[in-house]
């Protein structure tokens, strides 16, 4: 692997998204290998899933915008949807996961928190949907996941204004579930979890989180991908990627 580091500790394994130099930003290596480790098997002493950044900035600052440029409405929807398959599958993984969130999670790599079962941030963390910014709108899930945590009210606030939640406002809302002053008390806390596990029958453990995890429902997820897919046919958005790319604030026409 490449993108991805795969790493076995006492009780938990850990995926660490490698691109320090992009802000960890998700392309489609990290997905590829999200898959694949996902459809693989862990060693059985493994009671966790840990998720998290390389680098002291970010969990993950998005999808990776460089790959936006040249899309078409219809490749964008295939990008979605295979983002929302492979993040379905970590949400229904067969071992609790944790989005463990030191810095920036934005986009993308609040979808891929999200999708995680269990959030914890550390007090530096900023957690955002800024997609409009760039006149897109998220496309792996978080229109769908990010209300049944923070309530719909809240969810459109955030998501059209892309104004970020700060670690305190995030877990006052339910984006995040617990907080730590740094790294470090996050890692001890997913140390002890892991330990408690270690005690606990596997069978009961799988079968208490299916009941947990089918808690949920999936119906708008198709309605997503088919606006992600407007959002890139408009000439908007390719001004909102062409801005970014360039470090320049974007002029759209359509207000
Ligand atoms: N996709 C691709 N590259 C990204 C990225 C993304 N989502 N987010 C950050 N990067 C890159 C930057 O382009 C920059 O690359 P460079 O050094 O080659 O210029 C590098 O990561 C560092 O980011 P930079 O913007 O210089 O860091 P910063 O501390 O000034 O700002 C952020 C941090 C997170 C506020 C800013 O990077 C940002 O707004 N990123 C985009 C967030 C976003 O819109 N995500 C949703 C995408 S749909």
């Amino acid at each position: 692997m490449n993108s991805l580091v795969l790493s076995h500790f006492d009780n938990y394994s850990q995926i660490t998204i490698n691109r320090p130099q992009a802000l960890n930003a998700l392309n489609a290596e990290v997905f590829n290998e999200l898959d694949q480790v996902l459809s693989g098997t862990l060693p059985k002493s493994s009671k966790l899933l840990v998720i998290t950044g390389s680098g002291e900035k970010a969990f993950a600052a998005g999808a990776d915008i460089t790959e936006f440029s040249n899309l078409s409405g219809d490749a964008a929807r295939n990008m979605s949807q295979k983002g929302q398959k492979i993040f379905d599958k970590l949400e229904k993984y067969c071992l609790p996961t944790i989005a463990l969130i030191n810095g920036y999670a934005l986009g993308g790599g609040l979808e891929l928190a999200l999708a995680c079962q269990i959030r914890l941030i550390t007090q530096k963390s900023i957690l955002g949907l800024p997609e409009l910014n760039l006149a897109l709108i998220p496309g792996y899930g978080g229109t769908q996941r990010l209300p049944g945590l923070i309530g719909k009210g809240k969810a459109i606030y955030y998501t059209l204004t892309s104004e970020n939640m700060n670690a305190e406002t995030a877990v006052a809302n339910g984006a995040a579930d617990f907080l730590f002053p740094d790294i470090a008390e996050a890692q001890v806390f997913i140390e002890n979890f892991a330990k408690k596990l270690s005690f606990k029958s596997s069978i009961s453990l799988g079968l208490a989180l299916e009941a947990i995890q089918n808690s949920g429902e999936s119906a708008g997820f198709d309605l997503e991908s088919d606006n992600f897919k407007k959002a890139f046919e408009a000439e908007d958005m390719k001004e909102g990627v062409g801005a970014f790319l360039e470090k320049r604030k974007p002029v759209f026409s359509h207000k």
